[in-house]
């Protein structure tokens, strides 16, 4: 879940849109050629109602995947674990970087855990990185599912548009920061051993779900793909240390989960992959993920074991699924196509 320090994956077809600039310039922190520097907390703030109204240019911002379309939590009002950091406000219509938005004033913030640059923080200044390729010299992948993003005066720029912060935020990566989520499912079962059918007859799917440390909300069990880890070691690694525990498993039970997980993850089906939603966006940094369901049919693999929250979670369960569960960042949506792809009750 969190940053954890592992050969980079083919990215499928994407769009390309942004134009890229390769312009570096000493001013840091310009996402666009009407933002400023400073780093004030006020800026002319848009009426309430107009940040949620979706408008008619939704469809503008959709990938190949198409789930996710306008960002809303990159615009939530204070950013993630900060009191006081208040994005300004940018409504509907002035997210697009396209669109003129002239008392656009957006905080400059960057964590003083970031600014310390741990080993999964880049340097303060990104003038040294080449983006929109994968970067040898620190095993990085700088590239984006949604197709080269641009880079205006040396600052990657956020792909889908303005959130009312620069800097770095919380995430370590200048541009996309890569992540991986196993949504792990299975049939609700009776005593019998036959699935539960909801009242519109269709099965009731569940998934492992993990309790975040950080923010309490309930999440699938996914994380930041460490330098060089391929995605598929991403998720298996993320899964058994936050759902099986296996940080600290014995030896024996070590080579027990690692003999089924290797076998149960070979073979997945893609639901997602491309930008994320997500709080601790900026204009110049954001989460990515590659989101993939495997499915235990029998229930008699992965879907017996035994779940122990590990590492970053609080707390582990099979979560059956329907249309009230609330989860983080975007990954309803993901559990949403999941529900979709295997035909369960919603
Ligand atoms: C989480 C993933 C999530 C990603 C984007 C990562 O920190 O571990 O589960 O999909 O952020 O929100």
């Amino acid at each position: 879940m969190g940053h954890k320090i592992g050969k980079p994956i083919c990215f499928g077809s994407l769009r390309q849109s942004a134009v890229k600039s390769t312009r570096r310039a000493s001013v840091p922190l310009s996402a666009d050629r009407y933002c400023s520097t400073h780093t004030s907390r006020t800026c002319s703030a848009p009426p309430k109602h107009q940040i949620n109204n979706k408008p008619s240019f939704v469809k503008e911002f959709s990938t190949t995947n198409n789930i996710m379309s306008l960002h809303v939590k990159a615009r939530c009002e204070i950013y993630p674990r900060t009191k006081d950091v208040k994005r300004c406000p940018v409504p509907d219509d002035k997210v697009p970087w396209n669109v003129d938005f002239l008392e656009y004033a957006p905080v400059e913030f960057t964590s003083a855990t970031v600014l310390s640059q741990p080993e999964w923080a880049d340097p303060v200044d990104p003038s040294g990185i080449e983006f929109n390729c994968i970067d040898k010299s620190n095993n990085v992948d700088r590239r984006s599912y949604e197709g080269d993003f641009a880079v205006i005066d040396g600052y990657p720029r956020n792909p889908r548009g303005r959130t009312g912060v620069t800097g770095r935020g919380s995430l370590g990566r200048w541009g996309p920061n890569h992540a991986a989520d196993p949504i792990v499912t299975r049939w609700k079962r009776d005593d019998k051993n036959s699935k539960v059918l909801a009242h519109d007859g269709k099965p009731i799917l569940q998934f492992v779900a993990v309790q975040r440390r950080d923010c309490g909300e309930w999440a699938l069990p996914g994380g930041m793909v460490n330098p060089g880890e391929n995605r598929t070691a991403t998720l298996m690694r993320e899964f058994g240390e936050e759902a099986l525990n296996s940080l600290e498993a014995t030896d024996e039970q070590k080579i027990r989960i690692n003999k089924v997980l290797f076998d149960f993850f070979q073979a997945g089906h893609t639901i997602y992959r491309g930008y994320v939603d997500d709080p601790r966006n900026t204009d110049n940094v954001w989460m990515e993920t590659k989101a993939i369901n495997f499915h235990d049919e029998s229930g008699k693999g992965v879907g017996a074991f035994n779940l122990h929250a590990g590492d970053d979670a609080a707390d582990v369960q099979w979560m059956d699924i329907d249309s009230s569960l609330k989860l983080y960042a975007s990954h309803i949506d993901f559990i949403r196509s999941t529900v979709d792809h295997l035909k369960a009750h919603w």
